[in-house]
């Protein structure tokens, strides 16, 4: 099989690079599918949009972390376990107190989760369970505490009632929220829970593979869902759409992307390495950002994001992904656009988690080949005759 590569090499030693391991499977996994030509995601058996309408994150949390729903009991216990471990050690808080208020968002939540172990050190390293339900339960804490002292108000504490997503609106607005905003993030949250081998999945495996604690792989995870070709997209979105919003009400969303793609930019929310169709999360995360845009007098982000999904759609038959709409949905919740990742982290914590677990289960050190096209044996050159 000929290849971009340099030759020289024998090929029948080394199978064709995948790029980006495009199509390549690493693990085997029971805690989601995705099939990228229908359309459909599934969570350890139950399809999203069941998911969607009828669970909550803190069941998709058991669901993901045991490969079974809980029975009454079982989500009254996860729920309690949450409540009661939603405070942050002062170390964290210290941090959070002298950080410089212009760090980004994800730079500050990588750093606090790091220091989260710290809280831990008298667990059993083999304890994940325990830690992931610590680390679910404190990660909104951390991400509400910064922004209000960024903004120069006191940090609000978490209620010992309520859902993930009931206490980090509280957490972040300093007054209780709606039954409606408290279900539009718990949707989200559901949403953004768990997608398969995504690259920040892949290197929270890659760090467990080496048995490394559960910390160190939920850091290096936010590291990677911090980039824009990943999680980073739906602050991205945003400022896209911020863009447009300088133009004014009439701006032309249409000739905006064209402009973009003859300028070969990516457009942010669009395109997916898997959905090569409309991204199910897409569908519910539309439905959203069209009722609260109308409702909170924006509706001309969902008419520009229209505008751009058919522009793309016609010009380079791609479809938008989880991010797209997403941002639409937390601008109309009133949270700002750096923190949209962050939304993202304390979701998806549930499933990287869950993966992390399924890899101590059966773990095989994560350790691919490169195909060497450097030169070989050269003479060393003394470095005054060099
Ligand atoms: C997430 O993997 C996951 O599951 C991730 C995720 C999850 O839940 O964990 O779903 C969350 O990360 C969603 C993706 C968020 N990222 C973005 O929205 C950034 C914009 N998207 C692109 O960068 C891109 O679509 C990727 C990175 C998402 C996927 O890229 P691939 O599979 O490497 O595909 P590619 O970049 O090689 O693109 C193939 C073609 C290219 O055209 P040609 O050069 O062949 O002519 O499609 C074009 C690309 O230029 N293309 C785009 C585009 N995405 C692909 N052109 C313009 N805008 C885009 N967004």
């Amino acid at each position: 099989m000929a290849n971009d590569l340099h030759t020289g090499f024998d090929e029948t030693l080394y199978p064709y690079i995948n790029k980006g391991l495009d199509g390549v499977v690493a693990f085997s996994t029971t805690k989601s599918s995705i099939d990228g030509q229908n359309g459909e995601l599934i969570y350890t058996g139950f399809n999203i949009d069941v998911l969607a309408e009828k669970s909550t994150f803190e069941e998709v949390c058991f669901l993901l972390w045991n490969d079974r729903l809980p029975t009454q009991n079982e989500l009254d216990d996860l729920t309690h376990k949450f409540q009661d471990r939603r405070d942050i050690p002062k170390v964290v808080v210290d941090y959070l107190h002298s950080v410089d208020k212009e760090s980004k968002p994800m730079s500050v939540l990588r750093t606090a989760t790091s220091m989260l172990s710290e809280t831990d050190i008298h667990l059993p390293d083999d304890s994940y369970y325990e830690k992931a339900i610590n680390i679910t339960a404190k990660l909104p804490t951390i991400i509400a505490a910064f922004s209000r002292l960024r903004s120069g108000k006191e940090i609000v504490q978490p209620k010992a009632t309520g859902s993930t997503a009931f206490n980090f609106l509280y957490m972040l607005n300093g007054e209780e929220p709606g039954i409606q905003a408290e279900k539009t993030l718990d949707l989200c949250l559901i949403l953004h829970a768990e997608h398969g081998m995504n690259a920040s999945t892949f290197t929270c495996r890659t760090v467990g593979g080496t048995l490394s604690d559960l910390y160190s792989a939920v850091t290096a995870a936010i590291g990677t869902l911090k980039g824009p070709l990943h999680g980073g997209a739906n602050t991205a979105v945003m400022q896209m759409l911020m863009e447009l919003e300088e133009q004014g009400k009439d701006a032309d969303a249409v000739a905006f992307t064209k402009d973009k793609l003859a300028k070969k930019e990516k457009i942010m929310g669009f395109g997916h390495r898997v959905y090569k169709t409309f991204d199910p999360r897409a569908r519910h995360l539309q439905k959203m950002a069209q009722s609260l845009s109308e409702e909170t007098g924006h509706e001309e982000l969902y008419r520009w994001s229209m505008d751009m999904l058919n522009t793309m759609k016609n010009e380079k038959n791609i479809d938008p992904n989880v991010d797209f709409f997403s941002a639409t949905v937390y601008f109309s919740m009133g949270i700002q656009p750096d923190l949209y990742t962050c939304i993202f982290t304390m979701s998806r914590i549930a499933g990287w988690a869950g993966h992390y677990m399924e890899q101590m289960e059966h773990n095989r050190l994560v350790r691919p080949r490169a195909l060497y096209v450097g030169e070989k044996n050269m003479d060393y050159t003394p470095i005054e005759e060099r």
